[in-house]
């Protein structure tokens, strides 16, 4: 990443992208750490010795937790039943090595006492879960909080999430989420940072960081990140989960890949296998994928484990004729570990008896686990994270609860502020708060939480209640429920909002719209809650608009019209005051889109960083036979990188020095930003470049850096950039990284599409 003249930390999480990968440090590392996993410590290697294959096969076997029907029901496909005794007895002959979303340390503290009491060999369970958002703390939806466009906030939440769930006895989660999403209507782009490859890397990373700490895997309060879901999993087909995918090795290494480099530069020992094909070969069983590049390029040196049931989907792809084929398909091409088919316990030993699986691979992935296992300090203490107390007191307390709030409201972005309507007067104005999400403990946390309830969560009409002077003058109407018109709702809502000097909308979507198996053929806020936004606007009233998504929406009518909209995703735990401190100024929108919203869902997948054609539309109305819609332009409704704050940002003065980046040095370039406003504001300035022609075709821009800068009303600073070679590395036509010569295009601005100032510069 081009180097804002801040963070030396930030220099380094984003310097040189994907290309510099094969000569790094990083990779030196990662091959450090096969070593270290292939150097098991004695007793550990002298176990493996011990163990029958069946153990071995155990120790590649994860399921869902089965106590009290195992938190991981409500998430997932209910698959093979089992009963808690049952598992127990798996535990008891070794044919488990874990369990996943199960229902904390008590239950932890039972199955971990039956393997170290009662099991051969005592070698202890592994306890994963999805941690994806926070545990009991419930921290923003991921792509909220990529919105932050503040890493560090993301390593500050994982970090206390990675803690609450270690003091529940999780060893494990199963994220970050690092798929680069580029098409809205899939409903899993909610759990990832967004469409872009340099944000979603040094998000990728500061979450690994923050949900393994800094002490160690063996600090209990550590929690190993398994990075998913590998790979290219956000680029199906019309944006249809678990769909099938082709995209091209160039995309894949220059788009998909990226932030799975990053979160193993950042430490992540694990990786989950995706569910989808790539151009006819499931991921699950992609040898290629799995052990060409991840493991001989890369030098991964961690467990991969198969998504839920990942290989007892080969037969349902048609790419495995059985369980026992699959297996073999899979195993083989590099899954270590198999998440819920029970396939590997059950066909294993006998694919080895029978010569079909070396014992060799079956030896290196039985090691992998027990790398991790001794990685995360079990083999010292097995009950270092299981603590019923610890359990009870470190979660959900003030700090998290604070940071969650903190975090919420850095997360929303505001679209449109038409006359300056916010921030809202905390006194002397009659608030109609109106919409199915203006009141209530529903749809505040979002999706893919295990642990976390909307029960424990604030909604918007406590948050507001408590910013307002007098509570008096709020009024609360539903008005519309979630995905169908109330009775009287609309008559209501009219009346409240006449007898109103703002409307306050809370309308979009409910939280079972997006996350997994939740794609949606129309990314658009339902429409019974249209008709509520359509009779509310035509009071006249002003409007402010809150939305509720977990993607990016294609927005029209009285919504799109609003004087003001905030985008408030789902916040967690902390929703409604987050929501209140920035509608009431407390705190200042400084976060951006981290995708771009459409004008209409026929556009998708849309996203910036898109190629020019041979036909580029010049800026303005559309003209014949250029490239665009007939209805609009092929330009984002509100694109990647937007984002008001309460102040009034001006760009201006570039200063690209002599305009000259040799091969070997450094560019710094210079804006001025000054804010002419009445307000503080917190401005993410962007840095864009184009490659104006190359040996393979670049986008029309790419984001290759951005800094948050401080305001003041008044106020102006000179913010400078240091652009370096590695910053223009593309996969080039040998589908290695390379840089070429020649002319680029920059901005520095405050959005993937706004002008801001910009200017060209060669590279020699
Ligand atoms: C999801 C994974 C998740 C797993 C376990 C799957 O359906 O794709 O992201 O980690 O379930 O709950």
């Amino acid at each position: 990443m081009a180097e804002p003249s801040v963070s030396r930390r930030a220099v380094m999480m984003g310097a040189g992208a994907m290309a510099a990968w094969a000569a790094s440090p990083a990779r030196a590392l990662l091959a450090q750490a096969t070593e270290q996993s292939r150097a098991l410590p004695a007793a550990v290697e002298a176990l493996l010795g011990q163990m029958s294959v069946e153990e071995k096969a155990g120790q590649l076997t994860l399921m869902a937790a089965a106590w009290s029907g195992g938190a991981a029901t409500a998430l997932n496909p209910a698959g093979a039943r089992s009963s808690f005794d049952g598992q127990l007895a798996e535990v008891r002959a070794g044919r488990l090595t874990g369990v996943f979303n199960g229902n904390g340390a008590t239950m932890a503290k039972r199955m971990q006492s039956v393997a170290m009491r009662e099991s051969r060999l005592r070698i202890p369970l592994l306890f994963a879960a999805d941690v994806i958002h926070g545990f009991r703390t419930v921290f923003p939806v991921p792509m909220a909080e990529a919105a932050s466009f503040d890493p560090d906030l993301a390593r500050r939440t994982a970090r206390a999430a990675g803690a609450e769930a270690a003091a529940a006895g999780i060893d494990w989660t199963f994220a970050p989420m690092v798929d680069i999403t580029r098409d809205a209507r899939w409903g899993r782009s909610v759990e990832g940072a967004g469409e872009d490859v340099l944000l979603g890397r040094l998000i990728a990373a500061a979450r690994v960081k923050g949900f393994q700490g800094e002490h160690g895997l063996a600090a209990p309060d550590a929690v190993a990140a398994c990075a998913k879901h590998f790979a290219a999993y956000g680029a199906v087909e019309a944006g249809l989960d678990y769909n099938t995918v082709d995209v091209s090795e160039r995309t894949l290494r220059e788009i998909y890949f990226p932030p799975f480099q990053s979160a193993f530069d950042a430490g992540a020992p694990t990786v989950m296998a995706s569910f989808n094909e790539i151009s006819g070969v499931p991921s699950t069983a992609n040898p290629w994928l799995l052990t060409d590049v991840l493991r001989r390029e890369w030098g991964f040196g961690g467990l991969v484990v198969s998504d839920y049931t990942g290989d007892e989907e080969l037969i349902a792809h048609g790419f495995a004729v059985d369980a026992r084929e699959a297996t073999k398909l899979s195993f083989m091409a590099g899954v270590d570990m198999s998440m819920q088919s029970g396939f590997y316990i059950r066909h294993l030993p006998g694919l080895v008896a029978a010569g079909e699986v070396p014992v060799a691979r079956l030896n290196e992935a039985v090691r992998r686990v027990l790398a991790l296992k001794v990685q995360l300090g079990l083999f010292d203490d097995p009950f270092r994270r299981i603590d019923p107390r610890r359990e009870k007191t470190q979660v959900r307390t003030a700090r998290t609860l604070a940071l969650a709030r903190e975090a919420g409201a850095r997360s929303i972005v505001m679209l449109k502020n038409d006359g300056g309507l916010l921030p809202l007067p905390r006194s002397g104005k009659r608030i109609a708060l109106i919409g199915p999400f203006a009141s209530g403990r529903h749809d505040l946390i979002g999706t893919w939480n295990v642990y976390g309830t909307d029960a424990e969560a604030v909604d918007l009409e406590t948050g507001v209640r408590a910013m307002v002077k007098d509570a008096s003058l709020v009024s609360v109407v539903e008005g519309a429920g979630l995905d169908g018109p109330v009775a009287g709702g609309i008559e209501a809502a009219v009346a409240a909002a006449r007898a109103a000097d703002v409307v306050v909308l809370a309308v979009g979507e409910h939280a079972r719209m997006s996350g997994e198996a939740q794609s949606r053929s129309a990314i658009v806020v339902p429409p019974a809650q249209m008709a509520l936004a359509e009779a509310v606007a035509a009071t006249g009233k002003p409007m402010v608009v809150l939305l509720r998504n977990g993607r990016a929406l294609a927005l029209e009518g009285a919504v799109l019209g609003a004087s003001a909209i905030l985008v408030t995703w789902f916040l967690g735990s902390q929703d409604g005051p987050a929501i209140a401190d920035v509608l009431f100024g407390a705190v200042g929108p400084s976060a951006r889109l981290p995708v771009s919203f459409p004008h209409a869902t026929g556009q998708e997948p849309y996203h910036y960083d898109h190629k020019s054609t041979g036909r580029p539309n010049p800026p303005g109305a559309p003209q014949e036979y250029k490239t665009h819609y007939r209805e609009f332009a092929n330009k984002a409704l509100f694109p990647f990188g937007h984002g008001l704050t309460y102040g009034a940002i001006d760009y201006a003065d570039l200063d690209l020095g002599d305009a000259q980046l040799t091969a070997s040095g450094a560019m710094t370039v210079r804006a001025t930003i000054a804010n002419s406003g009445t307000r503080a504001a917190e401005e993410v300035v962007q840095l864009y470049v184009r490659d104006l022609a190359a040996s393979v075709t670049r986008p029309v821009r790419e984001l290759k850096s951005f800094r948050r800068v401080r305001l003041a009303p008044g106020e102006r600073q000179t913010v400078s950039f240091t652009l370096r070679r590695p910053d223009l590395l593309f996969i080039g036509r040998e589908l290695k990284p390379t840089v070429e010569p020649g002319r680029f295009r920059l901005w520095i601005a405050p959005s993937a599409e706004a002008e801001g100032v910009s200017g060209e510069f060669s590279l020699g």
